[in-house]
């Protein structure tokens, strides 16, 4: 069955928020006008958003594959539409160890302290709050990183 990869619709909603709570994506700003969706048989199997913070900044997260679906370029097909007629600064917290990664889309890292005030926010929440349920779990903890990719220099598209 082939997966397509479109823009989310309202029908969408319930199935991005299922997705998200069973691979304990940050459960928050879940709307579907800002997410690009994977479907399969119609069934949503992965999606991605790009939200705008109250400081204008634009954060791309929300980042999810179905477990069964992993390993087939879902995720990078999702980021490719997500991206592609935007120009402006983006920004994306993740995982320190998959900060290369992001490199493919020109996303490089910067350090907290450099990005705008709500993205700043989220990493210290992210930061923290990991941190300290790592703790309480006694697992191993996975710092974060800020990935930043500046406005595109071409403003034709
Ligand atoms: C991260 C995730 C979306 C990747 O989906 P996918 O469709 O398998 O991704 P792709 O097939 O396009 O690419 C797979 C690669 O993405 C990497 N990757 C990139 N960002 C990642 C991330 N934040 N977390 C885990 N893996 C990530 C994987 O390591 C893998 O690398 P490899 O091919 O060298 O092994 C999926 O593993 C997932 O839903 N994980 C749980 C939720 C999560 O961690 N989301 C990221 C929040 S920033």
């Amino acid at each position: 069955m082939t997966i397509a990869i479109r823009p989310a619709t309202a029908q969408d909603q319930e199935q991005i928020l299922a997705l998200a709570r069973g691979e304990r994506v940050k459960p928050f700003g879940l709307y579907w006008p800002n997410f690009i969706v994977a479907e399969r048989d119609h069934r949503i199997i992965g999606a991605v958003q790009l939200r705008t913070h109250r400081d204008g900044s634009y954060e791309l997260g929300s980042l999810v594959v179905e477990t069964q679906s992993r390993g087939q370029g879902v995720a990078a097909r999702l980021i490719d539409m997500r991206l592609a007629d935007k120009n402006g600064r983006i920004l994306i917290i993740t995982g320190r160890r998959y900060a290369n990664h992001y490199g493919r889309w020109g996303f490089r890292r910067i350090k907290p302290s450099e990005a705008p005030p709500c993205i700043k926010w989220n990493y210290w929440m992210g930061h923290l709050g990991g941190g300290l349920i790592s703790v309480i779990q006694r697992r191993s903890f996975n710092p974060l990183a800020v990935l930043d990719r500046p406005a595109l220099a071409d403003h034709s598209r």
